[in-house]
């Protein structure tokens, strides 16, 4: 097997955009990343074999006319139809046409191309077309990234993939340092501090397309439960939550701002109170836990060895088929692919 990791992006948005930016960039820095090198991989091991989205504004046309001042190697990939199993998006349906191709074609074509992952990171909501993509992926014979909440990765799929010696990682990727995973370790560390939380609120309002299609309710409703229970994980007592996204305000751009509000009680019950905000840019906050997720799960394929699968989906997504508390999934993560 090469050891160079092969993708195969879905949805050419905001993060793809990024990564094939962050791809060019840290040929020759490693500033800004997180971990330079895991299981023996750095960003120069990566290699975009294709890429495919269904908004007929970028079918058909090359990735540099996409991402602006594109030097990379990638340039040329020329963006191909993905599978449409949804209602289109408002985006795409204001601004034009939709443009895919048949579920058989798409196997075909991923067949052809034989990547090493299949990178889901279509727009929030489309949620048959993720499930299609995790199903074309194990029967073209390549591993399936989830960066979307839709629910792909299970014990049953998990058994599938590993069959044919591929995974799959998912659900709903946990940014570097976004509201979820910064509200996850202040409560850690309250926690370890001996503070028990009982009430807490973290709201979210951000500027981008993938904010903008959230606000659909049932999208809302259903990254609004992930992200309370990824958060309850942390406390050691139930509190009462609510955490979510709750305003598109187009002004913020690829911003986002959480606006975090926690009640909890020390000794003799006495209040700790705290209110902060916490501004990030979404795709750049993505892109190093996808690249770290993508070298350590190269690893485990090649070697065949599955038993660290559960370790790089707790690490990298809110919604894991194992949920692991956030303090113990870094050092696990570390443990296993930095050395
Ligand atoms: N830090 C982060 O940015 C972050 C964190 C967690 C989850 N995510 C998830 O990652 C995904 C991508 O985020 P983004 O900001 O790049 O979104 P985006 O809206 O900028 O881009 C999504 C792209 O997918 C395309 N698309 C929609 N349906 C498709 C289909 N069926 N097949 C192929 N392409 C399709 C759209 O046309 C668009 O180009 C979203 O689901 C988002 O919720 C992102």
């Amino acid at each position: 097997m090469s050891n160079k990791i092969s993708l195969a992006l879905v949805g050419v948005g905001n993060v793809s955009t990024t990564l094939v930016k962050g791809l060019e960039f840290y040929k020759n820095s490693t500033e800004g990343l997180w971990h330079p090198k895991i299981g023996g991989l750095t960003l120069n091991d990566f290699v975009i074999s294709a890429v495919y989205d269904i908004d007929a504004s970028k079918v058909g046309k090359s990735i540099s006319n996409i991402v602006k001042n594109s030097k990379s190697d990638f340039s040329n990939l020329t963006v191909q139809p993905g599978i449409l199993d949804d209602v289109v998006p408002p985006h795409i349906s204001q601004n034009g046409q939709a443009k895919s191709s048949s579920y058989d074609e798409f196997v075909n074509s991923l067949k052809k191309i034989k990547p090493d992952f299949l990178v889901n990171l279509i727009s929030s909501g489309m949620e048959k077309s993720s499930e299609k993509y995790a199903k074309a992926a194990l029967e073209a014979g390549c591993s399936f990234f989830n960066a979307t909440a839709a629910k792909t990765a299970t014990d049953k799929t998990r058994k599938d993939f590993e069959s044919k010696g591929t995974m799959i990682l998912g659900d709903d990727l946990m940014s570097q340092f976004g509201g979820t995973a910064f509200h996850r370790g202040m409560i850690d560390f309250m926690a370890s501090r001996g503070i028990l939380l009982r009430k807490a609120y973290q709201l979210d309002v951000g500027g981008n397309q993938d904010t903008q299609n959230t606000m659909a309710e049932e999208t809302r409703e259903r990254k609004r439960q992930i992200k309370t229970e990824s958060i309850a994980i942390e406390s050691p007592i139930p509190f009462m939550s609510t955490a979510g996204t709750t305003e598109y305000a187009e002004q913020l751009g690829d911003s986002r701002v959480s606006y975090y509000w926690m009640e909890a009680r020390g000794f003799l019950g006495s209040p700790v109170e705290l209110d902060l905000s916490l501004r990030t840019n979404d795709s750049t906050n993505g892109c190093n836990v996808i690249v770290d997720a993508l070298r350590a799960a190269k690893k485990v394929t090649t070697n065949k060895d599955f038993t660290k699968s559960d370790i790089i989906s707790a690490y990298a997504f809110k919604n894991p088929p194992k949920k692991m508390h956030i303090r113990e999934c870094i050092k696990s993560f570390e443990d296993a692919f930095t050395n």
